[in-house]
């Protein structure tokens, strides 16, 4: 049985992830410090599929404890989530963001590299592009510079592997997200809201149930058919199963290049305002919101080309908006009984 890694395998997308990789025959283990996360997950997550990961409770910014993990454990790939994400606290916590996302992945490459271990799928952003000059992205647009030391921890992330699959031959895909959103269909698995949300679908779902006032609206004034940002929101399951696409890709030796790279979102863009019409739509009823000014560091507009994850990966969304939408509403409400 081929077995996984999943680091951050407890997180949202990683959890989802896990999930796709059980239904496919994977043995899963899982490495998650529950800095963002909770053991429920875990319990959630067999409950889907019925099969318990193996999971273990190391921080990878410790070497040493790196080192013992891949000493006690025959790894054949692995899934690399852990990392901080949030845009806004990576600029008033910098290095806590660098030593978190850079030590972490520089320790887990130094043991897959002394050991042989090929196949390493990299969790990266649609942050790297900032502002594409071109719509819809594709992934010869240039990187720009970071906007944060999150979206920097990415681009940097990137060269590390690929210097690293240049040098020693490992085999590595980073995943360029769009918007993740949603929730398992089961409503067993979705995104934690631990703390004010900074994303905008769990702030919609939180102000419809109630527990936040309204939602700000980040601008109206943006060059866009009604002045509000737009972006590219893709379900989470449909992001998960980019994930085993690109793992078996690795493990059956078709990647044309040691080290390559895929735009993962819908090829849709939606704007705020288009988002909240949906989503009253899936609610049947209207969302408290107040437009207010735009938030530092936000682009205009970013969405996928997909025609290189489309054809190299035979993998494609399935799920639209007003379902994705329709999920991460049960899921908020799913909350409230636990
Ligand atoms: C989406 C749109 C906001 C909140 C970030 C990271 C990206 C990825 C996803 C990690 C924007 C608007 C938001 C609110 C609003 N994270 N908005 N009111 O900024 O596109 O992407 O999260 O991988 O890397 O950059 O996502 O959900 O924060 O914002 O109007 O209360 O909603 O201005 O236009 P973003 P978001």
């Amino acid at each position: 049985m081929t077995r996984i890694l999943v680091t951050g395998g407890l997180g949202f997308i990683g959890s989802h992830t896990v999930v796709e990789l059980q239904n496919r025959g994977y043995e899963v283990v899982i490495i998650d410090n529950l800095s963002n996360t909770t053991l429920e997950v875990l319990h959630n997550i067999k409950a889907i599929t019925g099969i318990q990961p193996i999971f273990i409770n190391i921080d990878l910014r410790n070497q040493k404890e790196v080192n013992t993990f891949f000493n006690e454990h025959a790894i054949d790939g692995v899934i690399h989530f852990a990392a901080y994400k949030a845009v806004g606290e990576s600029v008033s916590k910098p290095l806590a963001y660098y030593q978190n996302n850079l030590n972490s992945l520089v320790y887990l490459l130094q043991e897959l590299t002394e050991r042989g271990i090929g196949n390493f799928i990299f969790s990266s952003s649609c942050t790297v592009y900032g502002q594409a000059d071109e719509l819809p992205i594709t992934e010869k647009a240039p990187i720009k510079p970071a906007e944060s030391p999150y979206g920097y921890s990415k681009q940097a992330g990137e060269i590390i592997i690929k210097d690293t699959c240049k040098a020693v031959g490992l085999n590595a895909i980073a995943l360029r997200y769009f918007n993740p959103i949603g929730a398992h269909p089961s409503i067993k698995i979705g995104e934690l809201p631990l703390g004010v949300p900074q994303n905008l679908i769990p702030y919609i779902t939180q102000t419809a149930a109630g527990i936040r006032k309204e939602l700000s609206v980040f601008g109206n004034d943006y060059p866009t058919e009604d002045g509000t940002a737009i972006r590219d929101y893709i379900h989470v399951v449909d992001l998960a199963k980019a994930h085993t696409a690109a793992l078996r890709r690795l493990i059956e030796k078709k990647n044309k290049e040691n080290f390559e790279v895929f735009n993962i979102g819908t090829g849709k863009g939606s704007s705020v305002l288009e988002v909240i019409k949906a989503f009253e739509k899936v609610t049947k009823k209207p969302l408290n919101y107040k437009i207010v000014g735009k938030r530092e560091g936000d682009v205009t507009a970013a969405y996928a080309d997909t025609s290189m994850a489309n054809r190299e990966l035979n993998w494609k969304t399935e799920i639209s908006l007003e379902t994705a939408l329709k999920s991460a509403w049960q899921w908020q409400q799913a909350q409230k009984k636990s």
